[in-house]
């Protein structure tokens, strides 16, 4: 167990809150001016952010109702690999974590992206590896049908071992440079990958050097059987949505049994769930804002808003103010729209009250209060084992994030729940998770 939190940036151009680029003083071009990121970068390595993460789709979330999304700001965003190159030109310690996912990409690919951006960013690189919750995705790509669950997952797990047996083409000392000798690199340290598998067939070697980590970071976002199966092998820090105390610590437990059952050392897979802080001097202040974000909803971009958190399900025919009708078996993300169907049933909402309840945080915790209020309640996760850290998600950017950093975080700090200044370089050392040792491909 951790006794200091570690914090995550979860970004999201103009904020989470599906009304935040409303708000006056948000970015609201954020999705198409870089340096509202590289803003944001600075305030969270100046707060001593763990990492900032950028998530992905292959896809505009949300286009077969573009009525809705006119409203919304979520039509564009960065693409995640070239946006966390550039943010670490301009940062040097914060960890840049990025999406990319298995079913749309080839591992050759993501091992050079992802070894570059650890090269680039010295050791700060780390790897979301979805298997794509959009399922619009397979559009852009060639195919008329995204993927089944099942199929993804497999392909995934090849594709990971894909990557980390590329990583491993030179041991870490495999370059000498000897200019004397003529020697550039130790041709008993280069290893060819040689893989032949169902999904994949790559000979390898990888053109770059092993990643300064070893490996990049891995993050896993799945919370499937099958997702946290594979999170809990290979991933080393597992992001997930928890909606209350009592979830977050049924999931954490069953991840660190999970990691455990595989021969892992529990305490080397962190947990880090989402949690969207609304903060202000007064509970009735910070309420007051949380309530003014969510006036700004119309009420066909909260729909669309639950529509697509539930894997783009036609809600439209029914009424809002009854209940969530019986949904049809999907194809899209599991864990998420389980979530969600479970909150709507326990608490009997409507889906107008289900809608107002998604807009925010889409089913991840969302602490409204006082920064002594919001540090309590992380305290809490963290002493009772129901989370290592957190993924903050501004309602809306950059304020949201300011108010965090400048109210919240120097009050973890009094309490010695969050450094007060960096200790290592790399995210690995942050993260205070081990260098994966160097394996020979077969
Ligand atoms: C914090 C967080 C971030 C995520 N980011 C992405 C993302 O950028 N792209 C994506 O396709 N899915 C993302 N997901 C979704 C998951 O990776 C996964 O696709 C989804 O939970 C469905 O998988 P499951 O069926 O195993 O639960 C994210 C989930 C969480 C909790």
């Amino acid at each position: 167990m951790r006794s200091q939190l570690h914090l995550g940036l979860f970004i999201q151009e103009t904020g989470h809150h599906i009304a935040g680029w409303r708000e006056p003083q948000a970015a609201v071009n954020a999705g198409r001016d870089f340096r509202h990121q590289v803003e944001l970068a600075r305030l969270a390595e100046a707060a001593c952010f763990d990492l900032l993460f950028i998530q992905d789709s292959y896809a505009m979330r949300g286009a077969n109702d573009i009525d809705a999304l006119q409203h919304t700001a979520r039509s564009t965003h960065w693409d995640p690999i070239t946006a966390l190159s550039a943010l670490a030109m301009v940062t040097e310690r914060i960890g840049l974590v990025g999406t990319a996912t298995t079913t749309y990409n080839e591992p050759y690919t993501l091992a050079r992206h992802f070894a570059s951006l650890d090269h680039i960013s010295q050791g700060r690189a780390g790897w979301n590896l979805v298997t794509s919750n959009n399922e619009a995705e397979a559009l852009n790509f060639s195919r008329d049908q995204h993927a089944l669950h099942g199929e993804r997952y497999a392909r995934a797990e090849e594709f990971l071992s894909v990557v980390k047996g590329l990583w491993d083409t030179w041991e870490d000392d495999a370059f000498v440079e000897d200019q004397a000798a003529g020697q550039f690199f130790d041709p008993a340290k280069l290893h060819v990958l040689n893989h032949r598998g169902e999904y994949f067939s790559v000979k390898g070697p990888l053109t770059l050097a092993r990643p300064p980590q070893g490996h990049p970071v891995l993050v896993q976002a799945g919370s499937s059987d099958t997702g946290k199966r594979l999170g809990a092998t290979t991933a080393d820090v597992i992001f997930s949505a928890q909606q209350n105390l009592e979830a977050a610590l049924g999931f954490y437990a069953s991840m660190k049994a999970l990691a455990a059952e595989a021969g892992r050392d529990p305490d080397q897979l962190l947990i880090m769930p989402g949690l969207l802080p609304v903060v202000a001097a007064t509970q009735a202040e910070a309420e007051d804002k949380f309530a003014a974000l969510q006036e700004q909803v119309l009420p066909k971009v909260g729909l669309a808003t639950l529509a697509t958190t539930l894997g783009e399900v036609d809600l439209s025919g029914y009424d809002l103010d009854g209940p969530l009708p019986d949904l049809p078996e999907a194809n899209g993300p599991k864990s998420r729209r389980q979530l969600l169907i479970d909150m709507a049933r326990r608490d009997n909402l409507t889906i107008r009250q289900l809608y107002q309840r998604v807009v925010g945080a889409r089913g991840h915790l969302t602490v409204i209060g006082t920064p002594s209020h919001v540090a309590d309640v992380m305290q809490q996760w963290l002493e009772e084992r129901a989370a290592d850290g957190f993924n903050i998600m501004p309602a809306h950017l950059p304020v949201g994030l300011r108010d965090f950093t400048e109210q919240v975080v120097p009050e973890l700090q009094r309490r010695g729940l969050f450094r007060t200044a960096y200790q290592g370089n790399t995210l690995r050392e942050h993260l205070e998770l081990q260098r994966p040792a160097h394996r020979h491909a077969r």
